[in-house]
């Protein structure tokens, strides 16, 4: 009770913080995009994101990690341009539908709301590339995770690629070298491996995704002798060996599942992790001693998961005519 007390007087608090001390901490801008791109054109820009981030995770707590995730799968296909907010139309076909996000991605009505918010106040100002990306922000924050500056600007891409979404997102049925390598073709690089997927401290994994290592790993006919026998029963217990388990829930981080701390990390260091792409950045003396390092230093975890935020927030921005300001995110103009 107390506890929840103090958690919405700590979510009051930061809504209507201005953090004035932060703007001096930060150069004006990143690349292309401007830390006070809209401090005219949208004050409220901030505040609106807030509420409707805090709103949605208040309703459902998943939500934190399914915003989290929507801002991934839209800056890893062709950059941060919410192409992958585009609804597939009987002539249109964009991302939505490609496998990783088919009856996976959620969030998109949160969006929708916040921009529909935002065009109120803003008409055709706020790019939903950048609410996006703020709204990412704010529910890491909202879940106890570090706070990092989001510089603006971005604007709307004209299309989506169904194709290009199978094939750059990662999948945890890869092994860590091909996962790198689609992580390293955006900027981003091994270490971003290791930080982001730390990610995956909050929400929670369909039962398909790892299945394989609880029945018949790799044509065993056992299962993954890596995975920790207590969670492998649980997991048994939540996934049983029928396709009509496939879709059943399982938290990515069991320990702290709405949290967004760094026990992702000792998780993997105990055979804990759920994923085989989790679990594989033990089993490569590169990425392993990182996992130690981050499963040991909360505070090393979060500086860096800042900095790779930052990163993945700026791959491949459009800036002026290459696109849009959408009126709604669903749809281009
Ligand atoms: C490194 C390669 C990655 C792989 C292979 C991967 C794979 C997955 C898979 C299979 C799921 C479960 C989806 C489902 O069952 O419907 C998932 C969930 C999730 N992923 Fe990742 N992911 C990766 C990286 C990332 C990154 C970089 C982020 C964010 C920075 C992220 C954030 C999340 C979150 C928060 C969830 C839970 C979503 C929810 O509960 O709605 N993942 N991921
Ligand atoms: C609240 O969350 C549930 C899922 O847990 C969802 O179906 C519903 O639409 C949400 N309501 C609002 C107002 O966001
Ligand atoms: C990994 O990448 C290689 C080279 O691109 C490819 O041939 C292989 O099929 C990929 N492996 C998986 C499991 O996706």
């Amino acid at each position: 009770m107390a506890c929840k007390l103090f958690f919405y007087l700590g979510v009051f608090l930061y809504m209507f913080a201005s953090l004035p001390s932060l703007v001096h901490m930060y150069p004006v801008s990143y690349g292309q995009l401007d830390y006070n791109f809209y401090d005219r054109s949208c004050p409220q820009l901030l505040m609106m994101v807030r509420y409707g981030v805090w709103s949605a995770i208040r309703n459902d707590s998943r939500m934190a990690a399914s915003l989290l995730r929507l801002h991934f799968h839209d800056c890893i296909v062709n950059g941060c341009d919410a192409s992958v907010l585009l609804v597939d139309t009987p002539d249109f076909t964009g991302e939505q539908n490609a496998f990783p996000n088919r009856n996976s991605l959620r969030g998109y009505e949160v969006i929708d709301n916040i921009k529909a918010d935002v065009e109120r106040f803003c008409p055709s100002t706020v790019s939903c590339a950048d609410i996006l990306t703020l709204a990412a922000r704010e529910a890491v924050v909202l879940a106890g995770g570090p706070f990092w500056p989001v510089a603006l600007g971005r604007r709307d891409s004209k299309k989506a690629s169904q194709q290009a979404a199978n094939q750059q997102i990662p999948s945890p049925f890869e092994p860590l070298e091909n996962i790198t390598a689609k992580f390293t073709s955006k900027g981003l690089d091994l270490n971003d491996v290791v930080v982001l997927s730390g990610a995956h401290t909050i929400g929670f994994a369909q039962c398909f995704t790892f299945k394989r290592r609880l029945f018949n790993f790799q044509g065993s006919g056992k299962p993954d002798p890596q995975l920790d026998p207590s969670l492998l029963s649980d997991l048994q217990t939540t996934c049983p060996n029928q396709e009509t388990s496939n879709s059943n829930l399982a938290p990515l981080d069991a320990e702290s599942t709405f949290r967004f701390d760094n026990t992702y990390y000792s998780n993997l260091v105990k055979n804990s992790g759920l994923l085989e792409s989790d679990q594989a950045l033990t089993g490569d003396p590169r990425t392993a001693a990182t996992v130690d390092y981050y499963s040991a230093n909360q505070y090393a975890f979060s500086n860096d998961f800042s900095a790779s935020m930052v990163k993945l927030g700026n791959v491949g921005v459009l800036t002026g005519k290459n696109g849009q300001i959408r009126k709604k995110c669903g749809f281009v103009n």
